[in-house]
């Protein structure tokens, strides 16, 4: 096994809070094994155009605390190809890089199977979404600090909610998955919460808010997962309407605000030991992996099964939830 001496580092796909905290640790822990370790700008896209720099200690000085990514991120169409792809190999072999660490989901990781199985080239990924529905990890770069701004935003919208007896949907991110919209449901104490794993019903929803109007119980807010299977907020909020023309119904979307902001404390430390331990399995020679955290142990999975397998939400927690929510 050949020995890597220059990596890079590249983040695609959706940015998430705490990728910075993740290219300062993969750069440092680089520099300190003496390797040269490059930035490859704006994901596959830079890969393919040759959009690469050097990257030294500086590059990486107070970055740790800032959202985004300052290498730029992209959804690249033409990585799919394989003549993005050459292209992108390319430009590693003019630069003479022999190891890469991907910061990305699931799109990312897909990517990086590939490629490394194409042209036999070291890549070793990190899980930066804020959705964190990756498998083989507990959590993933992002989602810690998506769900408190998910929860901070919830905490306002409840005092106007309480203030005018209004009841409000609040749609949260997760095209395929319920995790962001299951832990601001529980953190911010919801009435409701409709995930795409299951399938709550509109009439069951209906029926909750009759009884508990019956009973004087505070019951003004819904949190919808995006990708639920009744619709969105603003669809769930007008059947909901329909069905009691009293009720005063208003939808927040949080969108894109809760991929931004400056990362928790827990998304900075997860990045950073992920974009440390990364360095070393290149080292080692390993690749084609991604790298999770499980019971606050750094673990390794290959591509094949993040890529394939899909991470379960905690049923329990769901089960609690309801419970919680009664
Ligand atoms: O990063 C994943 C995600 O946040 C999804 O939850 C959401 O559906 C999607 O990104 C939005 O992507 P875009 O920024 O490309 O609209």
């Amino acid at each position: 096994m050949r020995k890597v001496k220059r990596i890079a580092v590249f983040t695609s796909g959706g940015d998430a809070p705490g990728m910075n905290a993740a290219i300062r640790s993969v750069v440092r822990t680089a520099l300190y094994h003496d390797l040269h370790v490059y930035g490859i700008i704006g994901g596959y896209d830079g890969m393919i155009k040759g959009n690469i720099k050097r990257l030294e200690v500086g590059d990486v000085a107070n970055i740790i605390q800032r959202g985004g990514t300052v290498l730029k991120t992209a959804r690249s169409k033409d990585f799919m190809t394989y003549e993005g792809r050459k292209a992108a190999y390319e430009n590693l072999m003019a630069n003479d890089i022999d190891g890469c660490v991907a910061i990305g989901g699931n799109g990312t990781y897909t990517g990086a199977m590939v490629f490394g199985k194409e042209f036999n080239f070291p890549m070793v990924g990190l899980p930066g979404t804020i959705d964190n529905d990756i498998y083989g990890t507990d959590y993933t770069i992002g989602f810690d600090t998506a769900i408190n701004t998910a929860i901070e935003a919830v905490d306002k919208i409840r005092d106007t909610a309480d203030s005018h007896n209004r009841l409000f949907f609040v749609e949260v991110m997760g095209r395929h998955s319920g995790f962001i919209a299951l832990h601001t449901g529980i953190g911010s104490g919801a009435g409701g919460i409709f995930i795409p794993e299951t399938n709550t019903s509109i009439e069951d929803l209906i029926e909750d808010l009759r009884k508990a109007t019956r009973r004087q119980k505070l019951f003004n807010l819904i949190i919808v997962a995006e990708g639920n299977q009744n619709g969105d907020a603003t669809t769930i909020a007008q059947k909901v309407k329909e069905s009691n023309p009293d009720y005063d119904v208003r939808v927040t979307i949080i969108g894109h605000l809760q991929r931004g902001g400056s990362p928790t404390a827990m998304d900075r430390v997860l990045a950073s030991r992920m974009g440390h331990s990364s360095v070393l399995s290149l080292l080692r020679g390993e690749h084609g992996i991604a790298l999770g955290v499980i019971n606050d142990k750094i673990t390794v999975t290959p591509f094949e099964d993040a890529v394939k397998k899909t991470k379960h939400l905690n049923k329990e927690l769901v089960k609690m939830a309801e419970v919680l929510a009664m």
